[in-house]
């Protein structure tokens, strides 16, 4: 059995496993970090998303609760002006090349966009940077699942989810703007070899890999 340790998070003190993720320590006593990448069960968290910042006393700058394990004493705080700052960018730029249409998206109510929205006061339409549409192709060739990349906010979790648990089809291809998710050789979903499992339906956390309806 993992030791425990006391640690304050907002001013609440929590218990938590030695060197459990701080994002889902405090999910777990419910207390709210934005995150988009994490898989709790991928013990080598991606980090790519870059919303779960908090500040740590003695620490010099914000961190990712995703990434920084818990320590006895450790006193934690999910909002400041740094924290604050940090993640209003980094969701900004996010949905800058995100293709937002939640009336008619089959995740609308149930996506992790309109949660982080919600929950720190942030616009799903930013005006502060310019749009960047990648109006790329809808995939809808696979007989159970719609892929739509231009919703894709780029998280892996699908990857991470379709290799440990699907048929591995899913990776990703290319760097910068042009970085998607695709399989190989950039395949319609519909002749890539992807089973049909839907799991990576469950890990999307936007509208981007949906069942279809
Ligand atoms: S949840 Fe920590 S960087 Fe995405």
């Amino acid at each position: 059995m993992s030791k425990k340790v006391k640690i304050t998070i907002d001013g609440k003190v929590v218990e938590a496993a030695a060197g459990q993720k701080i994002l889902w320590a405090a999910l777990d006593n419910g207390i709210y970090i934005p995150h988009l990448c994490s898989i709790r069960e991928n013990h080598y968290p991606f980090a790519s998303c870059r919303l779960c910042f908090v500040e740590i006393e003695g620490y010099p700058g914000p961190v990712t609760a995703c990434t920084e394990g818990a320590a006895e004493g450790m006193v934690i705080s999910t909002r400041s002006e740094r924290v604050d700052r940090l993640v209003r960018t980094g969701f900004e730029m996010i949905m800058s090349n995100h293709r937002t249409e939640c009336r008619v998206c089959p995740k609308n109510r149930n996506c992790t966009l309109q949660k982080i929205a919600r929950e720190r006061g942030l616009k799903l339409k930013p005006a502060r940077l310019e749009r960047l549409d990648r109006n790329l192709p809808v995939d809808d060739t696979a007989g159970n699942i719609l892929y739509d990349p231009n919703k894709c906010v780029l998280c892996g979790r699908c990857v991470w989810t379709c290799r440990h648990s699907g048929s591995g089809t899913l990776g990703f291809a290319r760097r910068g703007f042009d970085r998607v998710v695709t399989t190989f050789m950039d395949a319609p979903l519909g002749e890539s070899g992807c089973n049909g499992c839907t799991a990576c339906t469950l890990a999307c956390p936007v509208g981007a890999l949906t069942v279809k309806g």
